[in-house]
Parts: C-alpha cells; structure tokens; sequence
C-alpha cells in the first residue's frame, strides 16, 4: 500500500515527507522532481517568500544508486528562509530571544488562525500557521513527482492548466491532453493558461487585485491520461477513486470545491445530454466514448478515458487591506494581522494538485497490481491489460 505522510513548519528548518509502498526498481529522475518543485514556486502573483526559496528535493532513504529499493523513501527540503528565523522558530526554548517576538494576531478571516489557536489553545497565531501554510506543498510535490515516474513507467502522465483566476475564465471546452501538457516546457510560468489571450486578461484580474490590496482565487484542472480501466472501487464507500481524488484535491491549502468531469454543468441538463455514450472501435479492440462529461470515473472506477478533476480556490486570505477581526486581548473590533503573502497562487495550486492526484492513481494502481519490484508490476499490469484487451 502506498502510505505518504508530510512534515516541517514554513519558516522551519525544512519539509519532510516519508513515502512508502513503491515497488523497487524504479528509476529517479533527480532534475524531474527538482523541476517539479520548481514549478510550484512559480505564478504570476506570488509574494517575496518565493524569491527566497530554491527548493531541492534531498533523499535521505529508499533509493540506492539512483534506484526504489523498496524501504520508505525520505525527502528534505530545506527552507532557506530558515536562517532569518532560527531564533524565531527555534525548537529550544530560549525566554530571552522568545520575548523578542511579537505573537501573530489578530487572527485573519478565512485563515487557520482562530480556529486553530481556540483548537491548540494559543494566543499566537504563528504556532498554527506555520504548519497551517502551504509551504507544506512543496513536500507534497517532491513525492507527487516519484509518483509521476512511476505512473509514467506504465505511459500514464499527469499535467495541469489553469481554466479561471477571479472572473476570467477560459471558455468550457475540453483542451487536447498535448496542449495542456506543452505548458510544462515553458520556462517562464504566468497563469498556466493554454490561450494566451485569456492569459493576458487574468493577469489584469491580478494586478487589480495587486493595486486594490486584494487577493484572487481561481480553477485549475488536473488531467492524467493513459489511466488504464477499473482502478478504484465501487465496492465500498473509502474505495471509491472519485472520492479519493476529491479528498486529495479538497486538502490542498484553499481548494473550497472540487469537480470531476463536467459535474457542474451536468447537473444542470437531462441525463440523456450528460452521460458519455459507448461506442467500440473493431480496429484498436476496444471500448469507445463520443464524449468524456465523466470525467474518466464511472462508479468509483477509472473506465479507461481521461481523468478530468477540478479545484476551486478561494481568493487567499492575508489581505494588505485587513479586514474586521477581534483583539484576543480586550475582545475590541481590530483589524486582522498581515504577513506577507502571495496574491494568487492557482498555478501552483494546479501543480500540487498533479502531484495529489498522481499519488492517489499511483496507490490505487498498486492496490489493483501490487509487486513488490517494478517488473513484478508491469507483469501484473500487463496480465490485466491483455485480459482487457481480449475481453
Ligand atoms: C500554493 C499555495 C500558496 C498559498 N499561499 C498563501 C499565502 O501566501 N497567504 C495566505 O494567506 N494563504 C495562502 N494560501 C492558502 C492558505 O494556506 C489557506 O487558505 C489556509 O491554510 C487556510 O486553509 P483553507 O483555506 O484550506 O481553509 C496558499 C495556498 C496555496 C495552495
């Protein structure tokens, strides 16, 4: 069973991630998973901590000469950042420099602050943001992009674009899987959108948002293609993948909707303009659709068309225009604390949601072929596969 878990503070010593589960073998592209957390940190609209920060991936177990072999595998990011708060964020307790540091409040609307200060018992919102932050996503990144390798061993790939940052959109269509994964090799990443002209207008949706002292939400869409039929369940509620995928997605940092497929838009029509109809072509020996409105899950089970699954981002919420919070103190109107702070992070939100989705395809693969070696897998996978093609 694939098994990952996150740790580390934003403004900590660095971010850590344990995952277990992946059969050995597998070969690690060092620059692939650096190049993942690379694009992360990118965006049009992102504050000063990522002028700061060069993440690299430093793995500490679970791979030997470039290889799985099969024990957990641990990943440190380092925080650059780290040595303007040693003191700040020490792990010993020093009262003198401790005094130094004034507590982050007042807590700010739609942040962890309040409702992790009255949880953790504490007056200072730093104690709950640090881990509340999604600094925690470069650790989720750096994983996602071993789960990336290891979906790519079997020809599936996962990518990302932006379709809304606030009020611009792009039009509903469905972007070829080529398109969408062309985005990766830009240097420069803007607003990871695939139409320039709409680009250009989100990035006016930022700057507004920039020079009004504001912050904007928006979608992005994950697409993994090549995903083979019947990962998942329809068993049992946990098994379920489209349940999985939403969970993922709906744990990013800000991520308030999720959607799979044209969801939305379904709800709104009859049935008969809204499910995918079956087609087969004699030529490939297999199962066709004339439309993908599923979004590649069809009771709790990938079907062998492409997974299509959306995150809805709320605008950020450190404002430099605070808005109306509560003094802990004297329980007086004040106005919220700021710190500093990104202005729209749907881009890189689009990249922790590739690295969520590809380790939730990742472990439902090994839950449906095992192996405890990458070849053990393709055997099983292939074993599958034919039987598929056969049907
Ligand atoms: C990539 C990324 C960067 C983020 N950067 C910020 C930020 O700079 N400031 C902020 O207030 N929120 C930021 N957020 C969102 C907060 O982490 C999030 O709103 C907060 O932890 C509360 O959680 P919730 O919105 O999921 O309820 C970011 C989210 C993502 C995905």
């Amino acid at each position: 069973m694939l098994k990952f878990q996150t740790a580390g503070e934003s403004h900590g010593q660095g971010l850590l991630a344990i995952l277990s589960g992946l059969p050995a073998g597998l070969r690690i592209d060092f620059d692939y998973v650096n190049f993942e957390l690379k694009r992360r940190m990118g965006g049009y609209g992102r504050g000063g901590r990522m002028k700061i920060e060069s993440d690299s991936a430093q793995f500490l177990s679970g791979i030997r000469h470039g290889q799985t072999i099969g024990s957990p595998i641990a990943m440190l990011i380092e925080n650059r950042d780290w040595s303007n708060w040693k003191d700040s964020m020490a792990v010993t307790d020093h009262p003198e420099t401790r005094a130094k540091y004034k507590p982050l409040s007042p807590p700010r609307p739609g942040h962890a602050d309040l409702a992790g200060c009255l949880k953790y018992n504490f007056r200072d919102a730093r104690y709950v943001l640090e881990r509340a932050s999604a600094r925690e996503t470069a650790a989720r990144v750096g994983i996602g992009a071993l789960a990336k390798l290891f979906l790519r061993e079997f020809g599936i790939e996962v990518a990302s674009h932006v379709v809304a940052v606030g009020r611009v959109a792009l039009p509903p269509q469905i972007v070829p899987f080529e398109v969408v994964l062309a985005l990766r090799a830009k240097e420069d990443i803007l607003l990871s959108c695939v139409d320039p002209a709409v680009e250009e207008k989100m990035k006016q949706e930022v700057d507004l948002a920039t020079q009004d002292r504001d912050t904007v939400g928006g979608t992005f869409e994950v697409r993994a293609r090549g995903v083979p039929p019947g990962l998942g369940a329809c068993a049992q509620w946990d098994e379920r993948l489209d349940g999985q995928l939403a969970q993922a997605i709906m744990s990013i940092q800000a991520v308030k909707g999720v959607e799979i497929g044209s969801a939305v838009e379904n709800a709104a029509h009859f049935g008969s303009q809204v499910q995918d109809e079956i087609g087969y072509s004699r030529e490939e020996s297999r199962f066709t659709r004339k439309s993908n409105r599923a979004g590649g899950i069809e009771g709790g089970m990938t079907n062998g068309e492409e997974i299509i699954v959306r995150g809805f981002l709320k605008p950020i919420s450190t404002l430099r225009r605070p808005l109306e919070s509560v003094s802990f103190e004297t329980r007086e109107p004040v106005k919220a604390a700021y710190e500093r702070s990104d202005v729209c992070v749907v881009p890189a939100a689009g990249v922790v949601g590739e690295a969520m989705a590809a380790l939730i395809l990742a472990r439902a693969f090994l839950e449906k072929f095992g192996g405890d070696s990458i070849e053990e897998t393709r055997r099983n996978y292939e074993g599958y596969m034919d039987q598929v093609r056969r049907y």
